[in-house]
């Protein structure tokens, strides 16, 4: 199963310039706790943002450019070599982003674990549309707004129909 992890905004926003828009430690936690053990794929930008490899997940990286190496992570020139990588650690793999990895591989993503933060924000990068004729939402879950998050929350789950 591969499945993309997003938090989006209500009109799909997803970064600001190169960073994420938000800070949401509630959100963070249901990060790790679907990701953690497994093989994780994600675009150069997304990783140079986080700045470091993600702790207990194999980090992919997918560039064209093939110059350069950093410890704790492999470096693909593509999706298809990507999911070659992954699938032979784990049958369950997590594309992580950002917009452009996205856009490239919503046609082989089977799931979507997608977190609605219940507001608008000024964004530069954005999560492709959730066609409702081929995704069905099969969960979701409401997180209120609290001292440590300062957003009302949704968490929900997207398969193929
Ligand atoms: N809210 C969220 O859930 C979330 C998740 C992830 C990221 N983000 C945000 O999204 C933003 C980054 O997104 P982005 O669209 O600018 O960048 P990105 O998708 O993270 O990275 C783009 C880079 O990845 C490589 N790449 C992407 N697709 C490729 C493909 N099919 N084959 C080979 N290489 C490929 C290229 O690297 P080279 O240029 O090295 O060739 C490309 O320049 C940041 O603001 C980040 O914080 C948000």
């Amino acid at each position: 199963m591969t499945t993309a992890v997003v938090a989006m905004g209500l009109g799909n926003e997803i970064g600001y310039d190169n960073q994420l828009i938000w800070h949401l430690p509630r959100d963070l936690k249901h990060f790790k706790n679907i990701t953690e053990g497994h093989p994780i794929i994600m675009g150069r930008k997304t990783y140079e943002s986080i700045g470091k490899p993600l702790p207990n997940r194999t980090n992919i990286v997918v560039s064209r450019r093939t110059d350069w190496f950093q410890e704790g992570i492999l470096i693909v020139g593509s999706v298809k070599e990507a999911l070659k990588f992954a699938k032979k650690i784990d049958e369950e793999v997590f594309i992580l982003g950002g917009a452009e990895l996205f856009k490239s591989t919503m046609e082989i993503i089977d799931k979507l674990e997608v977190t609605v933060i219940d507001a608008h924000f000024e964004a530069h990068t954005f999560f492709p549309e959730i066609d409702e004729k081929i995704w069905k939402k099969t969960h979701e879950e409401f997180i209120e707004r609290d001292e440590k998050n300062a957003y009302n929350m949704y968490f929900q789950t997207y398969e193929r129909r």
